[in-house]
């Protein structure tokens, strides 16, 4: 009976002991991993991955395979499809992509064509044991957000020399996630992009009797749909502002949505007439600065007959020719209030405004197939010029962030 009760605190201690042991090595060689990134990614191949290795000859007959290593409920994943189904369901021109967010789905992720990573969500990670450590040099790694990088900035450097390629709003990424689409008269895709060369002003057509008719109806200022109350950006600040300063004028803004007075069921067909047969402007305002961050809000204008007035961190004349729209940001409240009030006193001035609808036209990406973001980012892979090429966001953190953001 003795020799039991010391028999089995000594065999228990040795167990807490052994445990103990076993979880500080483990502990202490994943601490030195994180710190060792840059080496264990050189030692490719000799990390063992314990994984139930598949027939991969078999799998890799003439598909592309994206890795999806964040979660597949993100955005823009969550839109993306499992498998090739999202890519067929779009009808897109290459359908031969597969999409999974299961890591050993070919026996070792090193394997796959693209890792994948959701923004708003890598943003976020601080340690580089989240991230892959082992990477094969011709696998792509690709950043992917439609969110802005003002709500969404990189503040460590972890993801500096990371990134292949990126999926985003702004126009120098490979693959581009957008809201807007300019085609010409003949229905080519002329942008938005970087260098954008538009017609000048004086060489537009007259506008159209359709349009002027359209106009004459016209008796409200500006109108604004919005449900985010408190931004980043602050333009509910600013609309205080301008509504204060318009007073002077005796013009107002109408504010429809949760921040305002008026009832208009968001993107409503009915809402978009309003904006057509009673409101001059409506006001394009953004939550957040970043460069080429433009939303859909600017399309609601522009494809409703109002004149856009437009708050963002973008150089716009990268999406509209400059002289049919008016920069609140540039133009600041005072003078802003001026010129609206200029413009809606002389309606042949106005009137200029509207030229542009005779040469070019807008849409949102995701209303072609042509330039479907989903489609593109199948189709990228199988540009062999693209996936050739060796390309790395050094300063990623740089590159992302607007300046000075964290
Ligand atoms: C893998 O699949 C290929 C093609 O179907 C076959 O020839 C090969 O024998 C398979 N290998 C293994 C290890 O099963
Ligand atoms: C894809 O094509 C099919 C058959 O032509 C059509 O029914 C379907 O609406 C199309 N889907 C999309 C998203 O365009
Ligand atoms: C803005 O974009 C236009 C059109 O692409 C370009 O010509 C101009 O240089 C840009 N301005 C700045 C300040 O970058
Ligand atoms: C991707 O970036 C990594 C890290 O900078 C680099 O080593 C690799 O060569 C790049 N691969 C491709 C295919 O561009």
């Amino acid at each position: 009976m003795r020799a039991q009760y010391i028999i089995k605190p000594i065999i228990c201690c040795s167990l807490v002991i052994c445990l103990m042991y076993i979880y500080m090595t483990v502990k202490y060689s994943s601490f030195t991993n994180t710190n060792k990134f840059s080496e264990t990614l050189q030692m490719e191949g000799e990390v063992n991955d314990f994984i139930n290795v598949r027939n991969v000859s078999e799998k890799r007959t003439n598909l592309k395979y994206i890795l999806q290593w964040t979660s597949p409920t993100n955005v823009p994943f969550v839109y993306m499809g499992v498998g090739q189904q999202g890519f067929i369901d779009r009808n897109c021109s290459h359908t031969n992509c597969y999409v999974t967010s299961d890591r050993n789905y070919l026996g070792d992720y090193t394997k796959f064509d693209v890792i994948a990573f959701a923004g708003p969500e890598v943003v976020r990670f601080y340690n580089t044991k989240e991230l892959p450590l082992k990477r094969s040099p011709h696998q792509k790694f690709a950043f992917a957000s439609i969110e802005s990088a003002d709500n969404y900035p990189v503040c460590s450097r972890i993801l500096d020399n990371f990134f292949n390629w990126t999926w985003t709003y702004r126009l120098d990424s490979e693959a581009k996630w957008g809201y807007i689409v300019i085609r010409d008269s003949e229905n080519k895709i002329v942008g938005p992009k970087t260098n954008m060369h538009w017609m000048k002003l004086e060489d537009m057509d007259p506008v159209s009797d359709n349009i002027r008719e359209i106009i004459k109806s016209k008796t409200k200022a500006a109108a604004w749909f919005v449900s985010n109350c408190y931004t980043k950006s602050k333009r509910e600040v600013f609309v205080k502002s301008l509504q204060a300063e318009l007073i002077n004028y005796d013009l107002k803004i109408d504010i429809y949505g949760k921040c305002g007075p008026l009832k208009c069921p968001h993107e409503s067909d009915e809402c978009n007439k309003k904006l057509e047969t009673d409101y001059y402007f409506y006001l394009s305002f953004e939550n957040s600065f970043a460069e080429d961050y433009v939303t859909e809000k600017l399309l609601h204008s522009l494809q409703n007959n109002a004149v856009p007035i437009v708050f963002g961190a973008a150089n716009y004349t990268r999406f509209m020719p400059d002289g049919i729209y008016l920069n609140a940001r540039e133009l600041g409240v005072k003078k802003l209030a001026e010129k609206m009030n200029e413009l809606i006193e002389n309606q042949e001035m106005y009137i200029e405004y509207f030229k542009w609808k005779n040469h070019y036209s807008y849409y949102r990406r995701f209303e072609s197939i042509e330039t479907d973001d989903y489609c593109r980012f199948c189709s990228i892979l199988y540009d062999d010029e693209l996936v050739k090429k060796k390309s790395t966001y050094e300063n990623f953190k740089d590159w992302w962030n607007p300046p000075n953001r964290c």
